[in-house]
């Protein structure tokens, strides 16, 4: 395996990171070097933790192993009394935590009466911010903690194939690069309190249209470049759970699926930590109890046929032991059995919500300016607020939904900000949106788990915004969607756009304050916003003669025969896909527009030619030369100009997000390593990085590229 990290200090010896050394003495004041890979260990040492697991998997019955193999009212694991082994609590997940009946049921209303409604993941990626990241993950963390809950059911990271899934809201995006760097930082803030972080849904769970029926078809470099590198990161990174998925993987479901569990997550991903299933996603208790799974959530095919399998010869005693002894040894790693709720820890609730605003401030995205209409201008006497989400939130359904307290609606941020210019009619007629100096027109779409909507607005809002956008050019589209939504037939009339993803209950203070330009936009997108959803590389999923339907449709995704999801496109997702097709897309990935501008300068290499396996410092400049303070992401990509086998026109291998002052400059330093330069072989079944020319690219997106220079890789 390369290596996949790198420390510079460790690693000075290379001859090529002299001139690392150099740039940073000199330039120690301006300079930012993109910073190590985060780590978490858990308070009890994982050999310990075993072998104290161990020591009880000697001591229960086979009826208790058999009961704790599988979990208990919905939310637990199986407590074993006898043994003063105590049920362990767990709660969704994806933007914050999701306070349900089940717990109100066990009393846990009283000792967590509210939880923060925070940004969604996809809002959070957008930051490209990986210490908001943590803190994000570290205030989600001392809520659970603050309620007793031991293993928070996320973060999600399934990777933005096709922009009508349901559930993108609670991932990361499109770009693995990205979402793993995201991930890591999520995965250590969490766990930081003590919180156990699940990965989930391994694996190729990239749509929610009847989910458990979906069987993606997808080749082994695809998984391993694509889908399952921000689990590895997370893995990496030290997270103590994953969660299975319900789809099928090539014709076996993932949550019983050997070569899925023990094959690519434990033996390829090197997990070793606690595996458990989707809710009700299983089938085969013998597969689940032979394919490396350990808990069945939340109980049910394997816990009732163990004994049966047993008494058959189908299974033995070991494959029972060892999903026993791994749920005790993640749990007691970390401490879990027992947790108490810390109130002492609602003292932080405060905070949480200033994090919350912060994320929302640098996620959000603008991406259309025309005649810098944003920030408005003193002289704006009249702005007119219409639209769908005015005086409730827009947010994510499903099980990554959170409540919140402290609701801000966009009414409310806005007249905070403007007071009475403000002038809010929700029917408005022609003229007087024609004589508004603005009108700020909210729309959007209500995304869910268990359903996927379509990348079209529905037509009511297809047309409210045509006609707005037509009767007056100052209107800034204010868009809440936790994917990318089709703003081709209006996005060139609408003055400004503002893609504000779900912003939970802070998100439209945020806003509010972008529009009157206290905050200036620096949030990019994650993903590709294609023109025409038929432009998608997942375009033809649905099966033919088929719809979109929007509730659970539980009893038709019963009936509903399994059916395939072809990768066809492979690896060429996202903006690899738009690249490879020469299809422009509206809004590319990476892109943001910002209250200033920038400039960027002076690229260099720390070598021309470096061997396999050499770190490559790369260099560069970037400038405000705007008047006001802002904030730029840079992004490094990487081209391969001639491989063996057919590689992207860009990855993703680096970003920088900087703040500086007007005329300000500042240097920044990525450090590559030979994974940067790497591609899954499959027939080598591992990475290689293969000698050659490469491009290293500077981008303000993955659109527009600012400085590039070739170097040369060698045996
Ligand atoms: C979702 C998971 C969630 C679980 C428990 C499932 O329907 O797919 O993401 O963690 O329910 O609520």
């Amino acid at each position: 395996m390369p290596i996949l990290a790198f420390s510079i200090n460790a690693d000075m010896k290379h001859s090529g990171l002299i001139l690392l050394a150099t740039l940073i003495i000199v330039t120690c004041k301006n300079k930012t070097v993109q910073p190590e890979k985060p780590v978490f260990t858990p308070p009890v040492d994982y050999e310990i933790a075993t072998m104290w697991a161990d020591s009880i998997v000697n001591l229960m019955t086979i009826d208790e192993k058999i009961s704790f193999i599988g979990g208990d009212r919905i939310f637990f694991t199986t407590a074993i009394p006898r043994l003063n082994i105590p049920a362990v609590m767990m709660t969704d997940a994806t933007q914050g935590v999701h306070l349900r009946e089940q717990f109100h049921q066990y009393k846990y209303e009283k000792v967590l009466p509210k939880s923060t409604a925070f940004p969604s993941p996809i809002l959070l990626a957008s930051t490209w911010n990986r210490s908001l990241a943590r803190q994000y993950a570290q205030a989600i963390g001392e809520e659970c903690k603050a309620g007793g809950i031991a293993i928070l059911l996320g973060p999600g990271m399934n990777i933005y194939r096709i922009s009508q899934c349901g559930r993108n809201f609670e991932y990361f995006g499109e770009d693995p690069f990205l979402a793993s760097r995201m991930i890591e930082n999520y995965v250590t803030g969490l766990q930081s309190t003590g919180t156990i972080a699940t990965l989930k849904h391994f694996v190729a769970n990239n749509s929610d249209f009847f989910r458990r029926k979906s069987n993606s078809v997808v080749d082994e470099r695809t998984l391993h470049e694509i889908y399952t590198r921000a689990f590895k990161a997370g893995i990496d990174a030290g997270a103590m759970a994953v969660m299975t998925s319900y789809n099928p993987l090539n014709g076996e479901w993932c949550s019983q699926s050997s070569y899925v569990i023990d094959t690519l997550l434990r033996q390829d991903l090197g997990f070793k930590g606690l595996v458990m299933t989707d809710w009700w996603a299983v089938y085969d208790g013998e597969k689940v109890i032979k394919s490396g799974q350990d808990l069945e959530m939340p109980y049910r095919i394997a816990t009732e046929n163990a004994k049966q399998l047993l008494d058959s010869n189908k299974i033995t005693g070991l494959h029972i032991n060892r999903m026993v002894k791994s749920i005790l040894t993640s749990l007691y790693a970390m401490q879990s059995f027992g947790r108490k709720p810390d109130t002492s820890l609602f003292s932080t609730f405060e905070k949480h919500e200033e994090i919350a605003l912060q994320v929302a401030r640098e996620g959000i995205v603008l991406l259309r300016n025309e005649n810098q209409l944003l920030p408005l201008k003193a002289e704006i006497k009249n702005i007119l607020l219409t639209g769908q989400f005015i005086n409730h939130n827009a947010f994510g359904g499903g099980s990554g939904f959170v409540k919140g307290y402290n609701q801000l609606t966009l009414q409310s941020s806005l007249e905070c900000e403007f007071g009475e210019k403000l002038v809010v009619d929700k029917n408005p007629g022609d003229e007087e949106i024609r004589s508004a100096d603005a009108v700020i027109l909210s729309i959007g779409t209500l995304d869910s788990e268990g359903w996927d909507r379509p990348f079209d607005l529905p037509d009511s809002t297809e047309h409210l915004v045509q006609r707005i956008t037509g009767l007056n050019p100052n209107t800034i589209v204010v868009v809440n969607s936790g994917s990318g939504v089709n703003m081709s037939g209006w996005n060139t009339k609408a003055g400004a756009i503002l893609f504000a993803w779900y912003g939970g209950q802070t998100g439209n203070k945020a806003v509010a304050e972008i529009i009157s330009g206290k905050v200036n936009p620096s949030g990019k997108l994650p993903v590709t916003i294609e023109k025409d959803f038929k432009d998608s590389p997942g375009y033809g999923y649905v099966p033919e003669g088929e719809e979109l339907y929007y509730d659970w449709n539980e009893h038709n995704e019963k009936l509903h025969p399994v059916f395939d999801i072809v990768y066809k496109e492979g690896i060429f997702i996202g903006y690899r896909w738009y690249d490879k097709k020469l299809i422009e897309p509206l809004y590319p990935f990476g892109f943001g527009l910002s209250y200033t501008t920038f400039s960027y300068s002076n690229l260099r290499t720390s070598a021309g030619s470096l061997r396999i396996g050499d770190p490559l410092a790369v260099s560069f400049t970037i400038t405000n030369t705007g008047n006001v303070f802002g904030s730029e992401t840079a992004q490094l990509y990487i081209h391969d100009q001639d491989s063996e086998y057919s590689r992207p026109v860009k990855e993703l291998k680096g970003f920088e997000k900087i703040s500086m002052g007007p005329g300000e400059s500042k240097q920044i330093i990525i450090v590559l390593d030979a994974m940067d330069f790497s591609y899954w072989h499959p027939e080598q079944k591992d990475w290689y990085a293969e000698p050659g020319n490469f491009t290293v690219m500077i981008g303000s997106s993955s659109a527009r590229i600012e400085l590039s220079k070739e170097i040369e890789l060698m045996k």
